[in-house]
């Protein structure tokens, strides 16, 4: 049963489809103190606390402080409280006891005190004390997600091409460059669907614009690429170039289409063109204007997109700019001290993002002028909901893939998202693992993380060893920084590896897509932590570095540097795959219990349900030559 209730005065956010009559009463559960604006939530010792989406840390979100407010990160740690997205779902599980779900409902500020500061306390301070509650009680875990995706809408689901592997970097700059990529993707021979353009690909950074100097015919090479199986995927940014004599840009003006400041004036800030103006996206008009900016992309032949920037990600803004130039000069005029260093520092880091900046626009949303601060958590959903209208008013929502940066409960029913800019770390293998069962849980199913790390300096074991786990992800993709090594799958000795790998997920796709469209109809989730199954085994409870894929199989991936096989407990008798490739692999039935298990560099794990059957069909080196011929079943 799910119930509403509302506190204050909440600005409405769209991620809610079904109506419900606020329930009589006060809120169940949590203690309100309505002059502090927090709700107080009494933890147990057993107490788990599962979901907030993409956020860092465990599945168990227990212990750590989280700031559900959008912010680019590129440099994320286990210490970031704020990523990309803001998904205000929480379940409290109590195994033997009274476990709920619960959706706030506000597109403002939240913070998630789970047993930060005291263990044994929840603690929920929202900057604005206006949110609809929602309140699920349901008899299992799984009934609770589903009762959350009944009251927010179903899962998106993409054409089946975007299961295919996506090759990307910041940095292939023309058409030469990606054809290269194409060239020795077919070379090694390693499946490859789609190729991504990240900005480069602009006239300077101009969105929906293609540089004509480094690809002279756009729509030709398009279908070029299309030709040799391959889709192109541009990047469009939120920031629409300031620059008089650009129709995005004059036209969005002329209409008065982006955000404004408080006194109307122009809101101006700077990302990658230089100067922007920011799509009122909130805004109905200007949103259907700003989705129909696509088209021009769409009649070159392109058919999938990724949002980015879209928090919205700020450089700066010139008034805070001068404010910092001040400081500085400020500075200048004494020897710096080690207060004022640290000061001088921060003042020009805290320049790029800076809160003081999403105070300082509008926007024309709910019938009135509303401070961006207030709804910042939608900007990246409304943008993407901009791109998804146009393209239903098309008639080509199901055959356009979709993804974005910045999310918000109710963007998963017309896009996916990627995680965002990650790093070459072991550790963010095993985040990419915990972050796709949080994903799932709100409704996130398309979904990935960029394969090999976005920034730093990956080794081929790393990239092997997230491909390994990749290859289940339904977003697959390899993706990385400008300036870093180069890290497609060619450029390393394993290239045998990574073709085996690519080429099993091929083989999956079928079975794979099916798990997923299964779980998109129902409600159900992609990939879930062992708990939701055996919810009263806990050991089960406790593990963070297993999840199931559907309900009928279990990955264990390596996520440790120079390792040759790993832990894993079994909380019921499972079938071991492990697969070198489609044709070479072993199989060992294991009981309930611990296992180390041998997963040498180019070995994948699976571990089987008994009643799973797991068919590998036969496949080629595009989604479309994946065929109805079954090559090889695993049964157990
Ligand atoms: C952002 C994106 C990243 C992209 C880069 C350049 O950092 O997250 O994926 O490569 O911008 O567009």
């Amino acid at each position: 049963m799910t119930k509403r209730y509302r506190i204050g005065n909440p600005i409405p956010t769209g991620a809610v489809v079904t109506e419900l009559v606020p329930a009589e009463g006060p809120l169940p559960y949590f203690t309100a103190d309505p002059a502090a604006g927090t709700l107080a939530l009494a933890l147990n010792d057993e107490d788990i606390v599962y979901g907030l989406g993409e956020t860092v840390r465990g599945i168990n979100k227990r212990g750590f402080i989280y700031v559900n407010y959008n912010a680019d990160n590129p440099h994320h740690t286990e210490l970031s409280r704020s990523l990309y997205a803001s998904q205000n779902f929480l379940i409290r599980f109590r195994p033997g006891g009274k476990t709920f779900g619960v959706y706030f409902d506000t597109p403002g500020k939240i913070t998630f005190d789970i047993g930060f500061t005291d263990y044994g306390n929840m603690l929920i301070s929202f900057e604005d004390f206006d949110a609809d509650v929602y309140i699920f009680e349901e008899d299992s875990l799984p009934g609770i997600t589903a009762a959350l995706r009944r009251l927010t809408g179903k899962s998106y689901v993409p054409p089946v091409w975007a299961f295919g592997f996506g090759q990307s970097r910041w940095g292939y700059r023309n058409a030469d460059d990606v054809r290269a990529i194409a060239d020795a993707y077919e070379k090694a021979g390693i499946p490859l669907d789609m190729i991504y353009l990240d900005i480069d690909y602009m006239e300077d950074y101009k969105d929906f614009t293609v540089s004509r100097e480094r690809f002279p015919d756009f729509p030709a090479f398009v279908s070029e690429m299309k030709t040799r199986g391959i889709r192109l995927i541009p990047i469009i940014d939120a920031g629409v170039k300031a620059e008089p004599g650009y129709p995005v840009f004059d036209e969005g003006t002329e209409k008065g289409y982006f955000c404004k400041c408080e006194d109307g004036s122009d809101f101006i800030a700077a990302v990658w063109p230089g100067l922007v103006r920011l799509p009122d996206v909130l805004n109905d008009k200007a949103r259907a204007w700003f989705g129909d900016c696509y088209a021009p992309l769409l009649d070159a032949g392109i058919e999938g997109f990724w949002n980015d920037m879209n928090e919205p990600a700020l450089f700066y803004t010139p008034e805070h700019l001068d404010e910092v130039y001040g400081k500085i000069r400020d500075y200048e005029k004494e020897e710096l001290g080690i207060r004022s260093f640290f000061g001088l520092l921060d003042c020009v880091n805290g320049l790029s993002n800076n809160p003081e900046d999403l105070r300082r626009f509008f926007h024309s949303y709910d019938g009135r002028m509303i401070r961006h601060d207030k709804v910042h958590n939608l900007y990246g959903f409304y943008m993407t909901r901009a791109a998804a209208e146009a393209f239903a008013r098309r008639g080509i929502a199901d055959q356009t893939m979709l993804f974005s940066r910045s999310s918000f409960i109710g963007m998963h029913r017309c896009s996916g998202l990627w995680t965002g800019d990650n790093s070459a770390f072991f550790s963010h293998i095993l985040l990419n693992m915990q972050q796709m069962a949080s994903l799932s849980m709100t409704g996130f199913l398309f979904a990935g993380a960029d394969i090999g790390g976005f920034g730093g300096d990956t080794t081929g074991d790393l990239v092997l060893r997230w491909t390994e786990f990749g290859i289940f992800t339904p977003l697959f993709r390899n993706h990385a920084a400008h300036n870093t090594r180069d890290q497609e799958f060619f450029r390393f000795p394993f290239t045998e590896a990574f073709k085996n790998m690519t080429d099993l997920r091929y083989a999956l796709i079928p079975y794979l897509f099916r798990v997923f469209t299964d779980a998109a109809e129902h409600d159900g989730l992609y990939m879930q932590p062992l708990s939701f199954l055996w919810p009263d085994d806990p050991r089960a409870r406790g593990t963070e570095d297993q999840i199931m894929l559907g309900t009928d199989l279990m990955l264990a991936p390596v996520y440790t540097q120079n390792a040759r096989g790993r832990f894993v407990y079994l909380p019921e008798e499972m079938k071991c795959l492990r697969l070198r490739s489609i044709s070479d692999f072993d199989e060992e039935i294991l009981p309930a219990g611990d296992h180390w298990v041998r997963a040498e560099l180019a070995e994948v794990l699976i571990f089987m349900r008994k009643g799973t059957k797991l068919p590998l069909h036969q496949a080629g080196r595009h989604v479309s030559e994946i065929t109805d011929e079954i090559i090889h079943t695993f049964c157990f």
